[in-house]
């Protein structure tokens, strides 16, 4: 009998395939990288038949490692980076351009000209959204716009888009032998195209940005009984039911059990997105917040969220390893910090891609500020980390501006939390207590939580919380004073960014 569920997240740097148990115990994993492809000054690109092929390495590897078969998995979870645009040809499989990857700001000047003429405010009505390079619509309109052949292509109804959700579930399916087109309602909740209230693509956001209806995935549940497909033997060696997809910071909300509203979470990646839930109520932020789908399990009515997206926080600190050379590791950032007690004056506000919550600013770009000759690379790394800690303060104020309820401890995941200092900062720059769940990998967690749910696997979401444990938890030490004066020096230093870009 088949004891464990499987779950596929393909993120920004890495896909990675993780078993788990019924106590929502991890049973094994396989994680592989690809390549960050950056052709020119603030674009990035993913090849999607990499993806696929580290998709399938992963999911072969993990099962080896574990000695379980497609035959041991109740079902299969899919979560993934969200916006992150991949249009291919239905008869050949092939893309017809490498994925645009989220941060990629090419499409800076589409996103601006949409806030010239009024679409801005229809896009935030009924996207919840506001323009910028973030979301997928912009993308998909270079693509028609920019690849050779795209437009006519679309218009034959050969082209296909999808996030990379659709793509994996599209290939895993049977690809140009039947594989199956759809999307969830979180994915497609971040692509200025879904109107939030019908939960279906809305012909005129889509007349916005040029794009037929034809090209689209169909919108799904983020959780199915009945399932979106069946994997083909070659991906997991067998066939097994996909009955769980869900973007990756709303898979992180599910793995972090925050199921009632006001129930909040914040996860450390590449960048950091910061979901409260405010269940079946769409709420629209004052804040610089987006309005977003949580999730929609089945039939039941969909839960909303008001979501921070932070463009750049653990890629801060591979450009300290990658561009600058100053850690050879993630694990470095730590250490170089610590060599010294406090950030020696100086802040960096990372916005490589612009400023995204709560400012959405795409003219910003990134500054260190605030240096003297006295300082030295370990502050560099320390203001890092700060930069990390601070933009999600930004954000943390934000949602108890919009929700009017002061936060009182932050759930944390994500590769970074295992950074012990990043974390003590976090706690100290937001005054409340920061926890930690033993199970860091909620994003995977969460999307094993929504196929597992679908099958009768788990029952509720009230089993689930019983999985939740803490690991740890960080106490502020700062005093007031120290807080305050820190954060408003952090604010001056955003305000140089911007206007950076004309
Ligand atoms: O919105 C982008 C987000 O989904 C990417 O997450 O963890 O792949 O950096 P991650």
């Amino acid at each position: 009998m088949a004891e464990f569920v499987g779950a596929i997240d393909q993120g920004t740097t890495s896909t990675r395939f993780m078993i788990f148990d019924h106590g929502g115990n991890e049973v094994g994993r396989h994680q592989l990288e690809h390549e960050q492809i950056l052709p020119q000054a603030g674009w990035v690109e993913h090849n999607p038949v990499e993806i696929i092929e580290r998709t399938n390495a992963v999911c072969q590897t993990a099962l080896n490692k574990t000695k379980l078969s497609s035959d041991d998995l109740v079902g299969l979870g899919i979560t993934n980076q969200r916006e992150t645009t991949v249009v291919w040809d239905r008869k050949t499989g092939r893309p017809l351009y490498n994925a645009i990857v989220w941060q990629d700001t090419r499409t800076d000047r589409i996103a601006t000209a949409l806030d010239r003429d009024g679409r801005g405010d229809v896009i935030r009505r009924k996207a919840g959204l506001p323009p910028a390079t973030y979301f997928s619509g912009g993308k998909i309109q270079w693509i028609l716009e920019n690849v050779d052949g795209a437009r006519a292509a679309a218009e034959r109804g050969d082209a296909l888009f999808g996030n990379t959700d659709t793509w994996v579930i599209w290939n895993l399916t049977g690809g140009v032998n039947g594989g199956v087109h759809v999307t969830d309602v979180t994915n497609a909740s971040r692509t200025m195209l879904m109107n939030l209230e019908t939960l279906d693509w809305d012909d005129e956001l889509l007349g916005f940005f040029g794009v037929p209806r034809s090209m689209l995935p169909e919108i799904k549940p983020s959780s199915l009984t009945e399932g979106y497909g069946t994997t083909r033997a070659g991906s997991l060696g067998g066939e097994v039911l996909i009955t769980g997809d869900l973007g990756d910071q709303q898979a992180a909300t599910v793995g972090q059990v925050c199921f009632a509203p006001g129930e909040a979470k914040n996860t450390y990646g590449t960048g950091n997105f910061m979901l409260l839930n405010t269940g079946n109520e769409l709420v629209r932020s004052e804040n610089g917040l987006l309005s977003t789908v949580c999730y929609k399990f089945g039939d039941e009515p969909v839960v909303y969220a008001l979501e921070g997206s932070i463009a750049v926080t653990g890629s801060a600190v591979q450009w300290l390893r990658d561009q600058l050379g100053i850690i050879s590791g993630a694990s470095q950032s730590e250490s170089l910090a610590r060599q010294v007690e406090d950030n020696g004056g100086v802040y960096f506000v990372p916005a490589f891609s612009g400023l995204f919550a709560p400012y959405w600013r795409s003219d910003a770009r990134g500054a260190i500020v605030g240096l003297s000759r006295f300082n030295t690379n370990a502050h560099l790394a320390r203001a890092t980390l700060e930069a990390i800690c601070y933009q999600s303060r930004d954000v943390a104020d934000a949602m108890s501006a919009d929700s009017g309820v002061p936060l009182e401890t932050l759930k944390v995941d994500g590769g970074v939390t295992a950074n012990e200092l990043c974390m003590q900062i976090q706690a100290d720059v937001l005054g409340v207590p920061v926890s930690r769940p033993v199970v860091a990998e909620t994003t995977a967690l969460g999307a094993a939580y929504a196929a597992g749910l679908a099958v009768g696997f788990w029952s509720s979401t009230d089993e689930l919380r019983e999985n939740w444990n803490e690991d740890r938890r960080w106490e502020p030490h700062w005093s007031e004073e120290q807080r305050q004066d820190g954060y408003g020096r952090w604010k001056k230093a955003v305000e140089r960014t911007l206007d950076w870009v004309d």
